[in-house]
């Protein structure tokens, strides 16, 4: 079930991938350390390839397309590989054709109204999106007492100092974020840095989660 997979995992790396390469470079130092799965931004001028190429290259990373729009996106990222759907809000059209074509779907939801929407849609996962602007743990927490069967994915903001925070609180399934494999670090070739983002944040998942 790729829900347990991310409460192991713990963190969603969010990749932002200009071209291909630095996309494999990426997926690279995340299957090596310990963090075998990321997200790929559709809205990347190269998303849909490195899909492809990653999911080719790295059968066992577990590889999804986030901020999907449209059901045309989300039809797109599956044929890539995507193994799980993400958007930043909460398209019910969107919700419930990856529910037919039996694809997990993560969809934003904030507000108490949009987790009741995501409650009648039959989803027990929410994608909590801008976490740090929306009031972030203390948030969730408010949200996962009024709505006990929900476990939520907190992304927007996150990074290593509030990392262990949110993982330590039971309802926060796993967090995403954009902080390890860092755009301007990737567009620098700054494999090392990324390395070392990627096992601090796979030490703190281990610290909480084993
Ligand atoms: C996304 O679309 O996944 C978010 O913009 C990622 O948020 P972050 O850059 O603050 O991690």
């Amino acid at each position: 079930m790729i829900f347990e997979q991310f409460s192991k995992i713990g963190v969603v790396p969010v990749l932002i991938p200009e071209n291909f390469k630095e996309a494999l470079n990426a997926a690279k130092i995340l299957f090596e350390n310990d963090l075998p799965c990321l997200e790929v931004v559709f809205d990347a001028p190269a998303a849909e390839e490195s899909i492809k190429i990653i999911g080719r290259e790295f059968p066992d990373i577990l590889i999804g397309a986030s901020r999907i729009l449209t059901i045309e996106q989300a039809d797109r990222a599956m044929n890539a590989g995507a193994k799980f759907i993400a958007a930043s809000g909460l398209n019910p059209k969107i919700v419930q054709y990856c529910l037919d074509e039996s694809v997990p779907v993560i969809p934003g939801a904030l507000t108490p109204t949009e987790l009741e929407q995501v409650l009648e849609l039959g989803l027990k996962v929410v994608r909590f999106f801008p976490a740090e602007l929306s009031g972030g743990l203390g948030m969730i927490k408010a949200m996962a007492e009024a709505y006990s069967e929900l476990e939520f994915m907190p992304v927007g903001g996150i990074n290593a100092k509030n990392l262990s925070g949110y993982l330590s609180y039971q309802k926060v399934i796993a967090c995403a974020g954009s902080w390890l494999i860092d755009k301007k670090l990737m567009a620098a070739e700054e494999w090392e840095k990324i390395s070392a983002l990627v096992k601090e944040a796979a030490s703190i998942v281990k610290n909480i989660r084993s």
